[in-house]
């Protein structure tokens, strides 16, 4: 079988270890590490997956490293696992790296690790822990056809997937998807703060404003058209939809979602350098 590690414990890492265990992969064939113990220590007694506080314990254990740590510190642990191989105490050679840290690239993953190793660059989003993830996914010249396919099956197990042909499409990635859930949460923040200010309570403005965010969401999902006619099916002709409809348009909503989607790669662009 298969072995993976995941080098860093936290929520992305949590998200993954649960999707795979949900989706039939054994705890025995995965090992998390992290340096203090809380966290891995909790995933070993809820999954059964093995635990170290030794990053290079972890790698040697897998056949895929999943590299789980703050974007800052990918290049520290990368540099480790160099030294390991350096002095003989690990083989690297046919291991892939799956990094889900946001602006770090293949080439400065490469570098840290000082070898052409298969790298694939993964940008999840925080619904991955709910297993309604979308990640976008670019692999290296170096990744082979199985690795691709352990790569998708590893991020398929919290959400959907995208394959990228460029890595330059992480950036819009991050745009459309990465930084994306907190659009909606801003939005609905909005909503929310004005069903107060109508004069709903707290709880009732919650529930009016998720619920209906649910919904739409929903219907989304489930109807195979385009959004633009789920728009139009609830918007009658001079009706209440439409007032509300013509007033984002007036002001400029199109060009808002744009310029903030923008403002989101022009940062991750910044981030990579
Ligand atoms: N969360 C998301 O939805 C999301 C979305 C997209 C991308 N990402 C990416 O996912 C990565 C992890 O994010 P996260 O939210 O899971 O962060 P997190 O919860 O802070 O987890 C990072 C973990 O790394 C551990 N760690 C620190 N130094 C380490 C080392 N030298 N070796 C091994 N482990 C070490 C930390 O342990 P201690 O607590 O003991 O320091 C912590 O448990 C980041 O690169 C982020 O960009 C996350």
């Amino acid at each position: 079988m298969t072995k993976i590690a995941f080098i860093g414990a936290g929520n992305m890492a949590r998200a993954i270890v649960i999707g795979l265990v949900n989706n039939g992969t054994t705890g025995s064939d995965i090992m998390v590490a992290n340096p203090s113990a809380e966290k891995r220590l909790a995933l070993a007694e809820q999954f059964k997956v093995e635990q170290s506080d030794d990053n290079i314990e972890a790698a040697q254990f897998a056949d895929v490293i999943v590299l789980c740590v703050k974007p800052h510190l990918i290049s520290d642990v990368c540099q480790q696992m160099a030294s390991a191989q350096a002095n003989g105490a690990i083989d690297l050679s046919n291991k892939v790296f799956i990094s889900v840290a946001a602006g770090t690239t293949v080439a400065q993953i490469q570098q840290a690790l000082a070898g052409h190793y298969p790298v694939v660059r993964v940008m999840p989003n925080t619904p991955s822990q709910l297993g309604l993830g979308m990640s976008g996914l670019f692999a290296s010249a170096e990744v082979s056809g199985q690795q691709k396919q352990l790569s998708e099956q590893l991020m398929t197990a919290v959400g959907k997937i995208i394959w990228l042909k460029t890595e330059a499409q992480i950036d819009d990635i991050i745009a459309v998807a990465g930084s994306a859930p907190a659009y909606f949460f801003l939005f609905m923040e909005a909503m929310e703060k004005h069903a107060q200010v109508l004069g709903f309570s707290t709880q009732e403005s919650r529930m009016l404003v998720q619920q209906t965010a649910l919904g739409a969401a929903q219907m989304v999902a489930q109807n195979d058209v385009p959004i633009s006619q789920l728009r139009e099916n609830v918007t009658s002709k001079g009706g209440t939809t439409q007032a509300a409809l013509k007033q984002f348009n007036d002001d400029g909503l199109q060009q808002l979602v744009t310029n903030a989607m923008n403002a989101a790669i022009k940062r991750a662009k910044e981030m990579a350098k």
